[in-house]
């Protein structure tokens, strides 16, 4: 009994971790503790366009964020991946400007979207006020396991909320039953970022 509980705990680990065998990226993982991962994920505006990153990883990567929880286990959450050249050209353009300049060296980009009337309903109906605000949510967290898991395969991120979401819907023949979401770039920062400035955790944490 004991050895199944570890044996099903150290398979859900390494799928998390990507602790699998993969030559020099493997000794990276290994090193890379969860508050490692949690302190060294930013939000990275400057990307090294001289590394690639192949469909396998970006597989794998997307594999572990299924681990993520979602309302009734419904997965609203949905992932299309620009990985072809011609496609992360025309995600590129549909960031904003800014947003453009900063992702210019990323060499994949995703567009999360979630299916609407899932997550928040039971039998067609909303549950509560927040209605298709959980399909956000589950979308959120989705999101979040893939920033982290990214960062512990050696990977950076960032996460834009600035896009343009009825063209993305055309290039990606998105439907109409999904809300366009964020775009998230994956690449390897070119250089350190700034840390950002955090509120006061008295601010934002009460106790009582
Ligand atoms: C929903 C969401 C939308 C965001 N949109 C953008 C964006 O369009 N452009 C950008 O440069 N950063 C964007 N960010 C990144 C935030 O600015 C960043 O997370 C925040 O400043 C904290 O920095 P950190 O991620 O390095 O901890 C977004 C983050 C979130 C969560």
């Amino acid at each position: 009994m004991y050895k199944k509980i570890i044996l099903c705990a150290a398979v859900a680990l390494s799928a998390l971790t990507g602790c699998n065998n993969d030559g020099g990226n493997a000794v990276q993982r290994e090193k890379n503790s969860f508050d490692e991962v949690l302190l060294s994920r930013r939000s990275i505006r400057s990307y090294d366009a001289s590394k690639t990153i192949s469909e396998a990883e970006v597989r794998e990567l997307l594999k572990a964020v299924q681990e993520a929880p979602s309302w009734a286990n419904q997965q609203p959450t949905k992932y299309y991946v620009a990985i072809s050249k011609d496609k992360v050209e025309a995600v590129q353009n549909l960031v904003g400007e800014n947003n453009k300049r900063n992702v210019a060296g990323a060499p994949v980009l995703i567009v999360s979207t979630f299916e609407k009337g899932k997550s928040g309903f039971f039998q067609g109906n909303q549950t509560n006020e927040i209605g298709d605000g959980w399909g956000a949510y589950d979308n959120g967290l989705s999101n979040c396991y893939l920033i982290l898991k990214a960062r512990a395969m050696g990977f950076d991120t960032l996460i834009m909320g600035m896009r343009e979401s009825d063209s993305l819907r055309q290039v990606f023949n998105i439907p109409a039953e999904e809300t366009v979401m964020a775009v998230i770039s994956l690449g390897y920062r070119k250089a350190e970022p700034k840390q950002p400035q955090h509120r006061p955790f008295d601010d934002v944490v009460k106790f009582f």
